[in-house]
């Protein structure tokens, strides 16, 4: 049933609330769960659609996949198949990690290719290439990339691309070379916090791996892995989408058992902006409103996070004078935007960069949700829109954010979700 979400602006965000799993380290995590026959147990995995369908996946490709309770996840993939079809890869772009386990455990993948996507073209053509320079075959036709990885050797590999590092290009060739002879030494690779937990949880398992979290990333290749017990990271993404709720309303917003070294580059533009900001050894707390124009840039980690942009583009409404937005990852990442007009904000978009004319009186409109973080950026202007705001499409929202109005409401949001057969008259139902 299609869902929506209403929300009522005006109400000032308190309280405290604990930072949910990470979505885009657990997808990775399970992806590596089949480079071993034996069992694998993760923990604190955030409840999400993604989260499911990635469960969904595995379980198609041979593994054994239990959900013993909120949280947990066991897989054991004992024997599985090389083959991932275009069915299960079109629903998730992020199914493309599988590629890497499975060329680890089995030599050899054939998997369908994902497409774009509403943020921009997303190419694998940095995993492909770098897979090439470990000696596998690579050969793509008629959709499918098929790798043979039989006479793969570690070796020099360069994960850098238009737009810097990539991140899943990076977990792929660490996957795979975690069980391919010889030493892989990736160069530009990626440093996000989502890909050092991989390495961490791939090191439990076995795997000789050093130098992640910098640039330079080496894997010795070990003959086999074995099961381990591995806890999730706390979600940044989501931590800073709380912490905007927070000081967009000019609330004051605590979010526990979160990692603050994470959220670095975020926390000094929140700063910057005029939001009061302390932090702890696993706490963040933000509080007051935001009083000056700020320009982000979004970068590979550990600059500003693309999956921040909009929901910190929501803050930026609120300040006098003019704010700037530019992407230097998803250069048409601005979908958001076009929504945001409609309840008020006044945003010029020039090719990358988005320039925001803030302090303009924001109303609630029926306004849709193109991708997650634009969900959620519609739904923290919606906090401070007079009237009532109806965000379509949440199904967007639910592949990354776990129990979002529910949380909201416990910091004195208005928001409800509700069947979209409950829209106003004259509003759209998809
Ligand atoms: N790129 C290429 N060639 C490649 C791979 C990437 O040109 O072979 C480009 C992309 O088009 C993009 C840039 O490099 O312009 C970075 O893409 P990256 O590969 O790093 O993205 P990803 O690994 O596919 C992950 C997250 C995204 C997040 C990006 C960037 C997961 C499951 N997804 O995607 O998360 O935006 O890194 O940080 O980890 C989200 O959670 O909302 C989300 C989209």
């Amino acid at each position: 049933m299609l869902q929506v979400a209403r929300i009522r602006g005006g109400h000032v965000l308190r309280g405290s609330l604990r930072a949910a799993g990470s979505k885009n380290a657990s997808l990775p995590l399970l992806a590596a769960s089949l480079l071993t026959g034996e069992t694998v147990t993760l923990r604190n995995v955030p409840d999400l659609s993604d989260v499911r369908y990635m469960a969904e996946i595995l379980g198609h490709q041979g593994a054994i996949v239990t959900n013993p309770e909120p949280g947990v996840w066991t897989i054991c993939a004992s024997t599985i198949t090389h083959r991932t079809p275009y069915d299960l890869v079109r629903k998730m772009r992020a199914s493309v990690c599988l590629l890497g386990s499975l060329i680890g455990r089995l030599r050899h993948a054939e998997m369908a290719i994902p497409g774009g996507c509403v943020i921009g073209p997303r190419p694998i053509d940095l995993h492909l290439k770098g897979l090439e320079a470990m000696g596998c075959v690579v050969n793509v036709e008629a959709g499918l990339v098929q790798v043979d990885a039989s006479r793969a050797r570690g070796d020099t590999v360069f994960m850098g691309g238009p737009m810097g590092s990539t991140v899943l290009g990076t977990a792929n060739i660490v996957m795979a070379a975690t069980l391919t002879p010889g030493i892989t030494r990736i160069e530009c690779a990626a440093r996000e916090p989502e890909v050092v937990d991989l390495c961490e949880m791939l090191i439990k398992m076995g795997a000789l791996i050093r130098g992640h979290g910098t640039n330079v990333i080496e894997v010795e290749g070990v003959t086999t892995l074995h099961g381990c017990d591995h806890t999730v990271i706390a979600d940044r993404i989501e931590a800073g989408t709380y912490l905007v709720a927070g000081a967009i309303t000019g609330g004051d917003v605590t979010v526990t058992h979160c990692n603050p070294a994470h959220l670095t580059a975020f926390l000094d533009k929140l700063r910057e902006a005029g939001v009061s900001v302390e932090t702890g050894p696993d706490f963040i707390r933000a509080f007051g409103r935001p009083t000056h124009a700020v320009a982000i840039v979004t970068e590979p980690y550990p600059g500003f996070p693309t999956d921040l942009q909009a929901q910190f583009m929501a803050l930026q409404l609120l300040v006098d004078g003019r704010s700037t937005v530019t992407e230097k990852i998803y250069p048409a990442r601005f979908m958001h935007a076009a929504e945001l007009q409609r309840m008020g904000a006044e945003i010029a978009i020039d090719g990358p960069t988005a320039a925001i004319y803030g302090d303009r009186p924001l109303s609630g409109a029926p306004v849709m949700a193109s991708d997650l973080r634009a969900s959620a950026a519609l739904i923290l202007a919606a906090l401070i829109a007079k009237g009532e705001t109806w965000v379509q499409r949440l199904y967007h929202l639910d592949r990354g954010y776990e129990r979002f109005e529910e949380r909201l409401r416990g910091l004195g949001a208005d928001i409800e979700r509700l069947p979209a057969s409950e829209l106003p008259k004259g509003f759209a139902e998809d």
